[in-house]
């Protein structure tokens, strides 16, 4: 399984791509309105860090305006690729948009078969929101599962299940369990998710005793002088 970010924040995303571990960033405007700042430079800068996807949504709420929108932030950089909302107008757009090869990760997916209507017009990938059904005391990673099954299914499908609104470490690690492709994670939950106390623990006594045996060499050192 793949890593991507989901943050819009340049500082973190430099970060955490200097340790090798990312694939590609996810946003959203809910992301980009953090932010505050010029929103192509945002964009362009996220495709300069990091060499892979780069998801930026539209807001248009038509397919007219999806796919004008969709072919302008296409050409801001190659790595860019354009979030969806699954609704009717959304999947016109995808359809569109996959026939000009313009990359659609198809988003708010809360259930299979929007996942499937997505796959079918389309879309590079889909964007199911697992947290977001935890937080209303539903299974989303059950929703993963059944999206990844459907998916493999039908060896016509090549969609790719982008696990999104991960919420705790735990989230990464079923999604891989669950076959997912990708998994989108906020900075916080991948900083949670690189820390172990065992591992502070451990290292802090392999550099002890380091010390220790420098201490004795460099007494044997003095002495053998
Ligand atoms: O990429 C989708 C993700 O940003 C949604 O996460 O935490 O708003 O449910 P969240």
């Amino acid at each position: 399984m793949r890593l991507f970010l989901d943050t819009a924040n340049l500082d973190e995303i430099r970060e955490i791509a200097r340790w090798g571990i990312l694939s590609g960033v996810t946003t959203n405007p809910t992301l980009l309105a953090k932010e505050g700042k010029d929103v192509r430079q945002v964009i362009v800068e996220i495709c300069e860090i990091v060499d892979g996807p780069v998801s930026m949504e539209v807001v248009s709420t038509e397919a007219e305006g999806m796919v004008r929108e969709a072919r302008e932030y296409a050409a801001w950089h190659p790595n860019v690729i354009i979030k969806i909302p699954m609704t009717a107008e959304g999947l016109a757009a995808t359809a569109v948009l996959a026939r000009e090869n313009i990359r659609v990760n198809m988003t708010l997916i809360f259930n299979p078969n929007q996942a499937l209507f997505a796959a079918l017009a389309g879309a590079t990938y889909v964007s199911p929101f697992l947290g977001r059904l935890d937080d209303i005391s539903t299974d989303g990673m059950e929703l993963i599962r059944e999206v990844v099954a459907v998916f493999r299914a039908d060896s016509n499908i090549h969609t790719q299940v982008l696990a999104a609104s991960l919420r705790h470490p735990r989230h990464i690690v079923e999604a891989a369990k669950a076959g997912a492709d990708v998994a989108t994670c906020p900075p916080a939950v991948i900083r949670k998710a690189l820390k172990h106390p065992l591992t502070d623990i451990g290292l802090e006594r392999f550099l002890n005793d380091w010390k220790q045996l420098e201490a004795v060499l460099a007494k044997e050192a003095v002495r053998a002088s």
